[in-house]
């Protein structure tokens, strides 16, 4: 299916491979959210007259929708936040930091993004928990038995991401989720590279936490979401308060509303998060099954194609999934990637918040390719074509 016809940007003739970055916005969405401008741009949950109100609809629908897409049990279940960085943290300083105490263990892997790594060994050090990293595969994918063999009296959390931002593997979180809670282990899990991807379902795999982007998801930028199970969620304490988290307030008391509002204080992201449900409906008109299938193939392509090149060296061309890093031998990844921006092709050079990985790999820096529903097996071909070249330093060097 051609889906390029849904995106103004690509009229440009741009090729856009850095979809784990962010994804590209469909009309549709910026259409809706160029409406709540244009015709109802009041706020949500305060005015009692029309837009408002209209304004309110909207918004919540999006938590409909998003309920729905991640199959939660109830609506009150999902936060809306700025994004998944937000999420994670909401739940490690909101819920974890006062569920933990000193001695307790929290598995990571190496393979984890800076936002997952970072609030954790903060903790640490707050609290004297134990950040563990479970080990890696050889081909840096999850393994199941090592996570078993972490295990122990003192583990009380699993924080890892359902696919990862640079190797692009998918985990079994059902399995994993299983595993933990026969241990009295908690789940948190970072969907910002599956949400967009695959099916999501907190209620099959039994998730406690999840966090998401919409960006990452054909939505807008500055709008997330933490679903959390509705007992854990009543337990967090807010990591910000103001208006609309509470029903009365004085200087001796102040009562906060049920969930969600508890967790959503001052004004909200209204444009981003009715622009997100919009983004939503888009997917399930496509179908997560369909965008999984396509873009497994799409990167079995390029690999197929890369493979015939000597001058690359890829780093996972075995792992499933849409996400492939490679270099070009003897050419730091920047050159290549302004190389390739000097071909109308963008991709992301660096270590992708991931510097533990990085040390694993053995190098400093990657070129990193994501894709998308939308690319097609053409625009692989001129990826291909452009890095058979001999000459791709000097020429993005421009000597
Ligand atoms: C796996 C993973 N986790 C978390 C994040 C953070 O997402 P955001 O910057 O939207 O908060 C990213 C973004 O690249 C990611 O790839």
């Amino acid at each position: 299916m051609d889906y390029k016809k849904d995106f103004k940007f690509l009229e440009k003739n741009i090729v856009y491979f850095d979809n784990g970055a962010t994804t590209l916005k469909p009309n549709r969405v910026i259409e809706k959210m160029d409406s709540y401008y244009y015709d109802y741009p009041s706020n949500a949950h305060r005015g009692d007259y029309n837009i408002s109100m209209i304004a309110s609809t909207e918004f919540e629908k999006t938590r409909d929708l998003v309920k729905e897409f991640i199959n939660a049990k109830n609506r009150e279940e999902i936060i809306f936040t700025s994004g998944s960085t937000e999420s994670i943290n909401m739940a490690i300083y909101g819920y974890f930091m006062n569920n933990l105490k000193s001695g307790d263990e929290v598995l990571i892997t190496k393979s984890e993004h800076a936002s997952i790594v970072i609030p954790w060994f903060d903790l640490e050090n707050k609290l004297g928990i134990k950040v563990k990293y479970i080990d890696l595969n050889k081909d840096y994918t999850f393994s199941i038995d090592n996570f078993k063999k972490m295990i122990n009296s003192n583990t009380k959390v699993i924080s890892i991401a359902e696919i990862t931002n640079v190797i692009g593997d998918k985990r079994d979180i059902k399995e994993i989720t299983k595993i933990a809670h026969e241990n009295n282990i908690k789940v948190l899990v970072d969907a910002s590279q599956s949400i967009g991807h695959i099916k999501v379902d907190v209620t099959d795999t039994d998730i406690d936490f999840l966090a998401f982007s919409a960006h990452k998801m054909l939505g807008p930028t500055g709008v997330g979401v933490l679903y959390g199970k509705e007992e854990l969620l009543k337990e967090i304490s807010f990591i910000k308060g103001g208006g609309t988290s509470i029903s009365f307030d004085s200087p001796k008391k102040i009562v906060y509303k049920d969930l969600p509002y508890k967790l959503e204080a001052g004004t909200q992201n209204i444009a981003g998060v009715i622009g997100f449900g919009e983004a939503i409906k888009y997917l399930n008109e496509i179908g997560m099954d369909y965008i999984e299938k396509y873009t497994n193939e799409l990167k079995e392509y390029l690999v197929s194609k890369l493979e015939d090149n000597e001058n690359i060296i890829m780093y996972n061309p075995r792992v499933e999934g849409s996400i492939l890093i490679f270099n070009v031998k003897d050419v730091f990844a920047q050159d290549t990637a302004i190389y390739l921006n000097n071909h109308d092709i963008c991709v992301r050079a660096g270590d992708h918040c991931d510097k533990k990985l990085y040390d694993e790999l053995g190098v400093k820096n990657t070129v990193r390719i994501s894709l998308y529903f939308y690319n097609t097996k053409e625009e692989i071909d001129k990826l291909v074509k452009v890095l058979n070249n001999n000459n791709i330093l000097e020429e993005s060097l421009g000597i």
